[in-house]
């Protein structure tokens, strides 16, 4: 059992191009304004912060693991094959002030029908909607893209997981011989529209810049 991270090597020798749809202000019931989009390379340094400053217990639910990520894996994070791959990110502030609150995302299965996700929100962010929001928009991104289904697991303990995902009419199940994982999934409902919007899209825009950063790495991972 392992949790989902991305495969490959990701983007990062590739020219990024990136949806720009998929862009939305949300407010939150506190009255901060986020905003909830694709995540980017350009997002290394808030995607640091933010893993590293995810509590023991958030991190080891999404990770199912103790084990911390290297800088190289952070940094594959942000470089992601949007054909196979989609992260929405929730984003407080702008510039120096940006915050990332929260990322959801999925990788395609080989079979390319059906995909793996996960969901982590900063665990003072946490209880404010931000798990549903991403979890929403990572799920309308997936039914235009094509995708019949979305599955993940989660520990058995990880109650807060398995409510959202109820609450997002997720099925859930125990995972065969391990009582330690339950698994969830969702079958997608084809979205047309959104199809047609995705394949139409000459939003795809290429960076303004070259997002090629430095290869060092980040910080003391
Ligand atoms: C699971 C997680 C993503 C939920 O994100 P969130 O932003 O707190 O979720 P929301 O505020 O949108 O809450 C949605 C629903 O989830 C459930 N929920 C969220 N936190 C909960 C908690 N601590 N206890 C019980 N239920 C909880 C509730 O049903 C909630 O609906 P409600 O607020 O109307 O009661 C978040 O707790 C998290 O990041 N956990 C650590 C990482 C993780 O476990 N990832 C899942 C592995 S795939």
């Amino acid at each position: 059992m392992a949790a989902l991270m991305p495969r490959g090597t990701g983007t990062a020798d590739l020219p990024v191009l990136r949806p720009a749809y998929l862009w939305e202000r949300r407010r939150l019931a506190d009255g901060t304004d986020i905003l909830i989009r694709p995540i980017r390379p350009e997002d290394d340094a808030i995607e640091f912060d933010f893993i590293r400053g995810l509590s023991r217990d958030s991190a080891y639910n999404r990770l199912l693991s103790a084990r911390r990520l290297t800088a190289r894996e952070i940094r594959r994070l942000t470089r992601i094959d949007y054909d196979r791959e989609m992260a929405c990110v929730a984003v407080s502030g702008s510039g120096t002030q940006a915050r990332l609150l929260g990322v959801a995302r999925y990788v395609r299965d080989e079979a390319g029908r059906s995909a793996e996700f996960a969901v982590v929100v900063a665990d003072a962010w946490q209880r404010k909607g931000i798990g549903t929001m991403l979890l929403q928009a990572l799920q309308g991104h997936a039914r235009a893209a094509g995708l019949a289904n979305l599955h993940g697991i989660t520990l058995a303990s990880n109650l807060a997981m398995q409510n959202l995902g109820r609450k997002l009419g997720f099925a859930q199940r125990a995972e065969p011989g391990d009582a330690t994982v339950r698994q969830i999934e969702k079958a997608l409902v084809p979205d047309t529209a959104g199809t047609a919007r995705v394949a139409a899209n000459d939003a795809w825009v290429a960076p303004r810049h070259s997002t090629r950063l430095s290869e060092a790495p980040i910080g003391g991972a």
